[in-house]
């Protein structure tokens, strides 16, 4: 299978939508937390201290800085701001409470792990650990010198996410691996502006051997390596890294479900995404498609004090959008645009290859429509006229928040060329990208007092329709959505 074929054949359609129609089995869903028994689990300090740098700044590429720290309690800072619970939702009628992250996740599922290898954190043992959201704890899952990958090295810190695509497959079947890929890039940006806000920059690979990190970490059959990301900076407390032999305690990782359903659909995207040594891609970069003039240039954008730990902690996907008068600003609209476009640091960054294109319902000084985002230019240009409220919450397979938000997006993902110049593995890329821009999103809704939801769920050949593009131009990967939220009574805290 090619990322072609996967591609076509999990694309939403009423035909597609007819046939899958099936009861979810509660009674199997995977559980959403890993854990690996039997290791020493160490404790992450409580109450770490908060990134106050306003969330909007690091959107911009600042970097914010943290009081000197011992290594447990950076570690601490980093998840907390990242990837830890913080919050719940209680179903009124049932009683059934379940947790939530920093990072979202499509249906709450997390596929998502977060592993890091340690080496020379001051008052933290060299080694590689899985993190406990659920107790906000550190497995140590070997101690000594872990060597992932020669490039990686020397950072301080390396972390490794993992996906369980199990966990969305159990309801999203097939078209779980996109939503996989989708998480990683929210995961991503979670801990890279995590990192930013503390003083700390990363950087991400995407190219690696599949088998050999699988190996260095030893993952379970059912985890696959998705990113690693190298976290480096001055507030990392350092001390000599140890010389020690690597001692394994591994551990055993927990049963999720009673039963995992392969789909076939899945392992051909994961095998034709798979590098292998040997076959790992340079970036061969390819001309970008060359900016139009605009027609409306955007104003500066606005900002906010609303700091970063704060901001990061109450972000919340909104349930539905007050969908009355109140309208965003052309400056909130900047700073949105803005927040998505600032540069990545990664090996797969050295072209964008996701374009954004924006369904304006309420926008004061913006007439409703349909624009294109011209990322280089800072503009909008126009491509349709007219109320788009039914139109995006149709093409969002009718789901009403993309028509009650004050603006919806699809984002368009250059999958031809990614293929091009990174083989199959490009397809993961463009996911991550998609994700990456959606935590910012995210991020900058939330700073602006807003609220935002990521939407996963699209008829994909209807917007292509919609927007005239064809599959050459790009196909879309993700549809977002940013507007007032409606309350949420089954929030908790
Ligand atoms: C990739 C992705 C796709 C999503 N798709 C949808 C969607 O189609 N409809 C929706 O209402 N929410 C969608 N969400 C929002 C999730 O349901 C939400 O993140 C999850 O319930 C956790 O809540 P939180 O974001 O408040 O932590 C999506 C989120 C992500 C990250």
């Amino acid at each position: 299978m090619t990322w072609r074929e996967y591609h076509e054949a999990t694309k939403h359609t009423a035909e597609s939508l007819r046939r899958a129609r099936s009861p979810l089995d509660w009674g199997n869903m995977p559980d959403p937390f890993r854990h690996y028994e039997g290791v020493p689990v160490l404790d992450l300090p409580a109450d770490p201290p908060v990134p106050g740098i306003p969330a909007l700044e690091v959107l911009r590429g600042a970097l914010g800085s943290t009081p000197a720290l011992d290594g447990p309690a950076f570690l601490s800072e980093l998840l907390f701001y990242s990837a830890a619970i913080s919050a719940s939702k209680c179903v009124p009628s049932t009683g059934y409470r379940y947790a939530l992250r920093v990072n979202p996740s499509s249906g709450n599922l997390h596929p998502t792990e977060f592993h890091f290898v340690s080496r020379g954190v001051a008052g933290w043992p060299d080694g590689l650990y899985h993190y406990r959201p659920s107790a906000h704890m550190a497995e140590q899952r070997a101690t000594g010198e872990i060597i992932l990958n020669r490039a990686t090295h020397p950072a301080p810190l390396v972390f490794v996410l993992t996906s369980i695509v199990w966990r969305e497959a159990w309801k999203y079947r097939e078209r779980a691996y996109r939503y996989c890929l989708h998480d990683v890039g929210h995961a991503w940006q979670a801990l890279s502006l995590a990192a930013r806000a503390m003083g700390c920059s990363t950087f991400a690979r995407g190219h690696f051997d599949d088998d050999d990190i699988a190996r260095a970490c030893r993952l379970p059959e059912d985890e696959w390596p998705m990113l690693l990301i190298e976290v480096n900076g001055a507030p990392i407390p350092l001390r000599e890294p140890d010389s020690a032999e690597i001692v394994w305690h591994a551990g055993r990782p927990n049963r999720l479900s009673m039963v995992e359903i392969p789909y076939a659909p899945i392992e051909g995207i994961r095998n034709a995404t798979r590098l292998a040594a040997g076959c790992i891609p340079g970036p061969a970069p390819m001309e970008e498609p060359l900016p139009r003039p605009q027609q409306i240039t955007l104003p500066p954008p606005a900002s906010t004090p609303r700091g970063f730990g704060e901001t990061a902690r109450a972000r919340r996907s909104a349930l539905d959008f007050a969908g009355g008068e109140q309208s965003l600003s052309l400056p909130q609209l900047s700073a949105l645009l803005e927040a998505a476009s600032t540069p990545f640091s990664a090996d797969f960054a050295c072209t964008r290859l996701v374009e954004l294109y924006l369904y304006v319902h309420r926008v004061d000084g913006l007439a409703p429509g349909v624009y294109r985002y011209w990322r280089e230019l800072a503009g909008l240009e126009q491509l349709r006229t007219g109320d788009q409220r039914v139109v995006a919450a149709g093409l969002s397979l009718g789901q009403d928040l993309a028509g009650n938000a004050c603006v919806a997006f699809s984002m368009i993902g250059d999958l031809d060329r990614a293929a091009h110049i990174y083989g199959d593995r490009g397809y993961r890329y463009v996911y991550f990208e998609a994700g990456a821009i959606g935590q910012r999103l995210y991020l900058g809704a939330e700073a602006l007092g807003l609220g935002a939801t990521g939407i996963g769920a699209f008829y994909d050949d209807e917007v292509h329709r919609y927007l005239t593009i064809s599959p050459a131009q790009g196909q879309v990967v993700y549809h977002f959505a940013v507007g007032y939220p409606i309350s949420d009574p089954r929030l908790e805290a």
